[in-house]
């Protein structure tokens, strides 16, 4: 079975939404409460620990009718039930897409409950000291040493939480930026540290390099023999693995059917169960799986990873909205953004569609952001006063971790205000002049969540995972390949041998071989 694959322009919902955008395009939402009290409860959901709103839209009832018609043209359902099955929807790649498979605790794969175990007894004896390093000492730091999926799932999640940490330190080596490895190994000791190579491939230029400074700096105190209490390896090249210096033992499998950008929820997530302990990393698959369920079962009108994939095509290809904006009022989710950005920018920035034709619509549209209150004193001008229209999606907790509820207070305040001053501006009050006034009118989606616990942040990374999808069925492309970014790194490669052999004769373009021969100058 393969998905489906229809051009969503050609539908007839689609024809209708085009003709309903006449309509309610100059709208304005600051009128349409005033009239309708009842609007916040019927444009919300209330799911487990999360209430969502999506009032502050730019849309009615039938704009939700009409989108709802669209998903099923495009059929939708049919299409989850392909993902959640096993089908091969990666089909360019030809694999199934399961990550979802890695937290289906009704019915976990053997495989998948060996790797589970495994990361447990190994992240409990890192935790309680059982697992020394090579001069007995107990292990305090743990370095992660990949990238890309590889890298920003691990990393946002232990910053999101940091408050469930214990002992260990944890550290992330991404970037193949030298001056970045050295400060980071500066302030490591080899005695009681571990690296955990991740990469799905085992080939990735950087990581792979990453991986070779690291072990020629632990050999200079410990020997060879040594590395197999400091070195693991995740990854389905197994090979690799070993032809690098890794024991068999402390190599922790992943199977090609996860992706690397939805992989955390994988053996890549063992810096994370050692920085959390394994019941904490157990929370957080529970709560995605939670998610998954509300995904797969709950009727499109009350579906909120539904919900919000039909609110961004509608800002995207009817408004012609180019970005999104996503806000946590969560300093812990600091590490959100860049995890999204991959997550939506690597799956959807596509322009061929599932037939295999170039597409004249638009498709994945630009993620960006940052922590509020933070923003807010950065770029939240622009959301209220500038040109462009920016959905913005709104995340905050009802409860502060520490109890520090004075500030919390102020910082939810500024959470509310913010989703209320986009929607209102000064709409209907005197102002002194043009410059001071707001037009208003701007949508934003507000997921107010009682508080940031494992379980809860599973949920709400498994809710963007299947937001991504729902946008990617209905723009009919092909949401889990990534042949861009395959691109760029082979051209990396043949750039690096016109460096090293200071040889430009085969690099193309011309404005690129004379900034290498600068290069190549001032180093001399
Ligand atoms: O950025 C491209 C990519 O292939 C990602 O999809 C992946 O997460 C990353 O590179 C790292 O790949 P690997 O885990 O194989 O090193």
């Amino acid at each position: 079975m393969s998905l489906p694959a229809i051009n969503p322009t050609k539908t007839e919902a689609w024809k209708a939404l085009e003709m309903h955008f006449q309509e309610i395009q100059t709208q304005e939402m600051q009128e349409i409460f005033s009239e309708d009290f009842l609007r916040a409860d019927r444009f919300s959901i209330e799911w487990n620990n999360f209430y969502v709103d999506y009032s502050k839209n730019r849309i009615n009832e039938k704009t939700i009718s009409l989108l709802l018609a669209l998903a099923n043209e495009v059929k939708l359902k049919d299409a989850i039930n392909q993902q959640f099955f096993g089908e091969k929807i990666n089909q360019t790649e030809n694999r199934a897409v399961l990550h979802t498979a890695l937290r289906d605790f009704d019915n976990m794969k053997p495989e998948v409950k060996e790797t589970l175990n495994k990361m447990k007894s190994f992240s409990e004896a890192i935790i309680n000291g059982n697992h020394a390093g090579f001069t007995g000492k107990k292990i305090t730091d743990i370095v992660n040493v990949g990238i890309g999926g590889s890298h920003l799932g691990p990393e946002m999640i232990s910053e999101a939480l940091h408050f469930y940490r214990n002992h260990l330190k944890t550290h992330f080596i991404a970037n193949i930026d030298g001056d970045d490895v050295v400060e980071k190994l500066k302030t490591l000791n080899p005695e009681t540290t571990i690296f955990i190579i991740v990469s799905k491939s085992f080939s990735t230029q950087e990581t792979i390099a990453n991986a070779n400074v690291v072990k020629t700096w632990f050999l200079q105190q410990g020997n060879e023999s040594d590395l197999q209490k400091h070195f693991v390896a995740v990854s389905t090249n197994e090979k690799g693995a070993r032809e690098f210096g890794i024991s068999q033992n402390n190599i922790f499998p992943m199977d090609d059917w996860v992706g690397g950008r939805f992989s955390l929820w994988s053996s890549v997530g063992l810096s994370i169960c050692c920085a959390l302990g394994y019941k904490n990393f157990e929370a957080l698959l529970k709560g995605a799986f939670e998610m998954d369920k509300h995904f797969r079962n709950e009727e499109f009108n009350k579906n909120i990873p539904v919900i919000f994939g039909l609110l961004s095509v509608w800002y995207n290809n009817f408004f012609k909205a180019e970005s999104e904006a996503v806000v946590a009022y969560s300093q812990y989710l600091h590490k959100l953004v860049p995890y999204l950005q991959q997550a939506f920018m690597e799956s959807n920035g596509k322009s061929v569609d599932r037939n295999g034709n170039k597409i004249e619509y638009q498709t994945g549209n630009i993620v960006w952001g940052n922590v509020g209150s933070n923003s807010q004193h950065a770029y939240f001008q622009l959301l209220h006063q500038g040109t462009k229209l920016i959905p913005t999606d709104f995340i905050g907790f009802s409860k502060s971790l520490h109890g520090n509820n004075k500030n919390h207070f102020i910082l939810m305040a500024n959470f509310f205000a913010q989703t209320e001053a986009l929607w209102g501006g000064t709409h209907n009050k005197k102002v002194d002049n043009s410059f001071k006034s707001f037009e208003g009118n701007k949508p934003s989606n507000t997921i107010l969540i009682e508080e940031l616990t494992p379980e809860n942040l599973g949920s709400l990374v498994a809710l963007y995972e299947h937001k991504l999808f729902v946008q990617g069925i209905i723009w009919n492309i092909f949401s889990y390949d990534q042949w861009g970014v395959e691109l760029g790194k082979n051209v990396a490669k043949e750039t690096l041998s016109a460096i090293e052999n200071g040889d430009t004769s085969e690099i193309k373009n011309n404005s690129t071989q004379k900034l290498i021969a600068k290069f190549l100058k001032n180093r001399t």
